[in-house]
């Protein structure tokens, strides 16, 4: 029987994958990954890893490796792919739908999103109505807000009545029932169905897709409560989506800031920080932070200055860092938000908070501290090993100077000694890039080959570009719109045309384009490869541009093969040939 494609997504977004593997073996964190004995074969000391960020899981002594939580128990369980869900299913305490895909169901999440959209589209004009004049001199004057912002964000207003939107929809063709179904109408006790958001500006939540999928209503006035959020519906998930990701994922600020509020993200973006995103009324979680880890390397906290956002921070580091981004933790001062802050004393100066944002060494030699009794010789040392490797990190000659004395005067050692022990460890890092570096200049091509020799590829340069394709819709499934004429057909290696084939039925099927997701339909290495394809670097923001460059590559290359004008690969077929032939001749 067939689980539901949505049912297996929600599932390998709960099931983390240090977690998993941690029901086997103990991991201890070292750097960005978990480490520990394998599960796999029997060994002394650990030589199996798992990366949190890339989902990864792989062991040095045996070889063996994958992706996601439920390869990891396909291969640990010696289980079939449906055989680990319902595995992981029991372990995460979810109930699998066994009664097969709904037919229906797809067609009833669609309606659902284009419901929304109608609505928010609803919304949105009424900002030019009669109807919506308290609205919009609220986004306009009272917040300050631009048209271009409005527009751009696509708020609206709900005007003040019980059925104008249920109203304006069924003349759309949608029954009361959608309405409750999309969490845009409630029902009473009386059995009274009525709009749920009345009297509000609304603030339409996308999804990195560019679907509406919820909903944000804020009062006009002081009364409460002040904000109003669409329910979880079958489209809406408020622990797995962001607010302003769609917009932020594109920026090229090569971070993410991560605000509480609405207003506090669209004055950022207003600002000119088109990569703030807000959690939507709910603390983050680690869903959330997966999500901006596959868009930024660095996120910078940015809550509000008051004690709970102080407390809400705290708690949102550990979840950040937890996917190998670096963190910084902004401290608002003088400003209850980052929108008032904004307001007061400009973008210039937010800028400058930004730059001044705590690194999070602090927080992070508090955190070996922990670990540690320094009032035992042996700890001490092992404490101050830690450090090191940690000050060693760190670029700036300064910072090294004050955290590493920091560290020695906790143990009570002079900072000389402190200095040495940093300065050995940068010098055997140096030595390892130093090899590492080697290695790439005497062999380019062989640092740019998959591992596995089945996945070898025949023309590096198209394969280049077909993995930066594969990328691309990986990341941004808008892309799909831009592929041309492109067909698996013209790819020069099979398996990333392959690849490129399930993408595209995925995408016609409307399902999401996710490489743990294809594990049933790929084998393990390939899902490894597809994988590392998505961590490879690539500049979202100029995506459309990136993906034409992409194909034109391809397409030449391609005709080079057609045209059989490649002297090289003639040749080496003609010796194979030949050698088949003599091989015959001998039997
Ligand atoms: P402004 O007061 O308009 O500047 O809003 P803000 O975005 O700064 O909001 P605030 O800091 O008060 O709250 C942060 C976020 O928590 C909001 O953006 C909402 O997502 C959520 N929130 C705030 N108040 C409520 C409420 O009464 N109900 C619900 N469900 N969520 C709320
Ligand atoms: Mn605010």
């Amino acid at each position: 029987m067939a689980i539901p494609e949505r049912f297996i997504e929600e599932l390998s977004a709960r099931c983390d994958l240090v977690d998993v593997v941690g029901d086997y073996v103990p991991l201890t964190k070292k750097g960005k990954d978990y480490w520990g004995l394998c599960p796999f074969h029997n060994e002394k000391t650990p030589s199996f890893s798992v990366s949190p960020d890339k989902r990864l899981f792989c062991c040095f002594g045996c070889g063996k490796k994958g992706v996601g939580a439920i390869h990891f128990i396909m291969e640990k369980e010696g289980l079939s792919f449906p055989d680990a869900v319902r595995f992981l299913a029991r372990r995460a305490g979810m109930e699998v739908p066994e009664t097969g895909e709904d037919p229906n169901y797809r067609r009833r999440r669609e309606r659902l999103l284009e419901l929304n959209k109608q609505a928010a589209r609803y919304f949105h004009n009424q900002l030019e109505s009669p109807a919506g004049a308290d609205g919009r001199a609220y986004l306009y004057e009272k917040r300050k807000l631009s048209h271009g912002i409005i527009t751009r964000f696509g708020l609206g207003v709900a005007p003040d009545g019980w059925d104008n939107l249920i109203t304006a929809m069924a003349a759309k063709g949608y029954e009361k029932r959608d309405l409750l179904d999309a969490g845009l109408a409630v029902k009473n006790q009386n059995g009274r169905i009525y709009d749920r958001f009345r009297n509000r500006v609304i603030f339409p939540i996308i999804n990195i897709r560019g679907e509406v999928i919820g909903f944000g209503g804020r009062v006009l006035d002081a009364s409460t409560p002040k904000y109003l959020n669409s329910p979880d519906t079958p489209v809406y998930n408020k622990s797995r989506n962001l607010f302003a990701l769609n917009i932020a994922k594109k920026s090229k600020q090569g971070r993410i800031i991560l605000t509480e509020g609405y207003m506090d993200t669209i004055s950022l973006h207003q600002a000119g920080f088109d990569c703030a995103v807000a959690s939507l009324g709910t603390a983050l979680t680690p869903d959330h932070a997966q999500l901006i880890a596959r868009y930024a390397q660095e996120a910078v906290i940015a809550y509000d200055g008051d004690g709970a956002g102080v407390a809400a921070a705290q708690r949102a580091i550990p979840i950040l860092e937890k996917t190998g981004m670096k963190v910084k933790v902004l401290r608002v001062t003088g400003a209850k938000d980052p929108d008032e802050y904004i307001k007061t004393y400009g973008a210039e100066a937010f800028a400058k908070l930004i730059d001044q944002s705590d690194n999070h060494i602090e927080y992070r030699l508090g955190q070996i501290q922990a670990k540690y009794n320094l009032e035992d010789n042996a700890q001490k040392v092992e404490f101050l090993r830690e450090c090191a490797a940690l000050v060693a990190g760190l670029r700036s000659p300064l910072e090294r100077d004050v955290y590493g004395t920091r560290c020695a005067q906790l143990c009570g050692v002079t900072a000389e000694a402190m200095a040495q022990e940093v300065a050995n460890e940068r010098r055997r890092r140096q030595k390892a890039e130093e090899k590492r570096q080697m290695r790439r200049d005497l062999n380019p091509a062989a640092e740019l080959q998959p591992k596995e020799r089945d996945l070898r590829y025949e023309n590096l340069k198209s394969a280049r570009a077909e993995e930066g394709v594969l990328r691309l819709l990986m990341l941004d499934e808008g892309l799909f719109a831009h592929l041309g004429e492109l067909k698996a057909e013209d790819f020069s290696s099979p398996f990333l045309g392959q690849v490129f084939g399930l993408f595209c039925q995925r995408h016609r099927e409307g399902k999401p384009v996710e490489p743990e997701l294809l594990a049933g339909q790929l084998a393990p290495e390939q899902v490894v490869r597809l994988a590392e394809i998505l961590k490879s670097p690539e500049a979202l923001s100029h995506g459309e541009a990136a993906m034409a460059d992409y194909i034109e590559i391809i397409e030449t290359e391609r005709a080079k093969r057609r045209e059989d004008i490649d002297p090289l690969l003639a040749a080496r077929e003609k010796y194979l040939e030949k050698k088949s032939y003599g091989g015959r001749s001998n039997e």
